[in-house]
């Protein structure tokens, strides 16, 4: 039996509420899933929370809870969320787990047993915001004589620790690792992403302090119980855990998809093959590399800005699916979108109220009212769906390889060559003109259009997708339904509620 197709997201650290920016990687995954699910494919979707480590201790403290109490209330958020927003995921793993913990014993035990761990000394600076160790040539002093973490995204006060510590080989993989780089083009999404691991690789790979022995919150170091697995070591294993590992983990393992953002690319393109190296486990086949989403002046949205996008209220404003189809518009993966309100409402008032609804809507009425309802049984019009049908098949080939904005392009094409007819032909006047006949042929053909939309928007617009087969009465949706028509003859329709609402801009201040 065939391999199912697994995708992951990066497992999100529950120390602070989740924002806008771990949203759009979850819809990123969540539309890939979806579309893969479509084909046909079995599918594993995975996301979760990244538990353990001093982040979350201190966290759980400063909240006045005791660190399960406080993991497993966020969790709770968490999924709640992704809940709310359609993120259609198999398994949320918590790295809390009894299976992840074995998992992650397991798997360091193999680095063991391989000779890829061996005790040393550490001594140098930890960045605690992002759980990461950084030699002090790596941070950054300022005038108040204090050092800060290089990370751009992060820049937080670092820690000086000296402590025993396991260490890890990493610089026994420098070469299998280039050459995994120079045999897989696509191992790591976008190219330039891809480029800047190449970069780092070329400064050499040192090992890494691999344990802590002055965190207690963590995984305990299978033959040292006095030491805790670094907390990357630890999550990253997550992955496997959710396939089983260490048991038969092969139906969806290796990976094909592990989505996370461009701050911890270097984790997941070096760090983790370099480990499944050790362990003898085969490599993901693709890191995608996601951009960042920053405030609408393209800032990076931080709370002491103030500028954070809080995905609550958002989607209490707007409803989850003009956010999903903003956020997938709006930019090629791999870029950073500024997230602005004013222009989620402008794609949402014209794609998809004024443009998909309404094209709905309309074909509804008029079936209603020249049809009693009941879509002709007639022979459809091959001009049109010549058109459409290059369309629709370009955005099939552009969601198999994970092109989600130009897929959503050419499905609104569809949508464009569906609304152009009705406006050309104006079926109003030709029902007066007494030419019943050509408007039948009309609107049985837009039934099959909207037919192939139901299916195309699938993967960005699920709730949209049902109602769509719900008031035409539509065949679950599947890729393999695309050029072959699957309407029931002669079926009759029932118009429900419109499927978006149109919003009102913000006003602009006067400067
Ligand atoms: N816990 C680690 C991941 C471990 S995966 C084995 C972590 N967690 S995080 O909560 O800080 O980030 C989770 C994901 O959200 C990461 O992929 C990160 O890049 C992404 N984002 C965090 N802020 C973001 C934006 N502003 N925009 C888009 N994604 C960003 O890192």
């Amino acid at each position: 039996m065939s391999k199912g197709f697994f995708i992951s997201c990066a497992i999100d650290y529950p120390n602070a509420k989740l924002h806008m920016g771990h949203l759009y990687e979850k819809t990123i995954a969540d539309a890939i899933a979806r579309v893969h699910r479509l084909n046909g494919e079995k599918v594993l979707f995975t996301v979760g929370s990244d538990e353990h480590g001093e982040k979350v201790e201190k966290a759980a403290k400063a909240a006045g809870y005791s660190t399960t109490q406080y993991i497993d209330n966020m969790a709770m958020q968490f999924g709640g969320l992704f809940d709310q927003a359609l993120i259609s995921y198999d398994r949320f793993i918590r790295t809390n787990e009894p299976d992840h913990v074995k998992a992650a014993q397991a798997f360091f035990q193999a680095m063991f047993d391989a000779d890829d761990i061996y005790p040393d000394l550490y001594e140098g600076w930890y960045c605690v915001s992002d759980e990461t160790f950084w030699t002090e040539k790596d941070t950054i002093l300022k005038d108040d004589g204090k050092r800060y973490c290089p990370n751009t995204h992060c820049g937080k006060l670092v820690e000086r620790v000296k402590e025993e510590s396991y260490f890890f080989k990493w610089s026994n993989f420098q070469k299998p690792l280039e050459e995994w780089y120079a045999k897989n083009p696509s191992n790591v999404f976008p190219d330039f992403r891809k480029n800047e691991m190449e970069n780092f690789m070329k400064n050499g790979l040192h090992d890494i302090s691999f344990s802590r022995k002055s965190i207690q919150w963590g995984i305990q170091v299978p033959f040292n119980p006095e030491h805790t697995i670094y907390v990357w070591g630890d999550a990253l294993v997550n992955y496997l855990t959710v396939c089983g590992y260490p048991g038969k983990y092969s139906d969806f393992w290796p990976a094909d998809i592990h989505v996370v953002g461009h701050d911890i690319n270097r984790f997941h393109s070096l760090l983790w093959p370099a480990m499944l190296l050790s362990a003898k486990v085969p490599l993901p086949k693709q890191i995608l590399v996601h951009g960042f989403i920053n405030d609408e002046n393209g800032e990076k949205m931080s709370k002491s800005k103030g500028n954070v996008v809080d995905p609550a209220i958002i989607l209490q404003k707007f409803g989850i699916e003009p956010i999903r189809y903003y956020l997938l518009r709006e930019v090629p993966l791999g870029n950073d979108l500024a997230f602005a309100e004013k222009n989620l409402i402008e794609r949402n008032n014209s794609e998809l109220a004024d443009g998909l609804g309404n094209l709905v809507y309309r074909v509804l009425s008029m079936l209603e009212k020249y049809c009693n309802g009941v879509v002709p049984k007639v022979k459809l019009d091959a001009q049109i769906l010549g058109q459409s049908s290059v369309s629709a098949q370009e955005a099939y080939k552009l969601y198999l390889s994970h092109d989600l904005q130009n897929a959503l392009i050419q499905t609104w094409k569809v949508v464009n060559v569906g609304n152009k007819a009705i406006a050309d032909s104006e079926p109003w006047k030709k029902m007066k003109e007494g030419k019943r006949d050509e408007v039948e042929v009309l609107l049985a053909t837009e039934v099959e259009l909207l037919r192939q939309l139901s299916i195309l928007i699938q993967p960005v617009l699920p709730l949209a997708s049902q109602s769509i087969c719900d008031q035409f009465h539509f065949p679950k949706p599947q890729f393999s339904h695309l050029s072959t028509s699957h309407v029931p003859s002669a079926h009759a329709v029932k118009k429900g509620s419109v499927l978006f609402v149109k919003r009102d801009l913000p006003l602009v201040e006067e400067k």
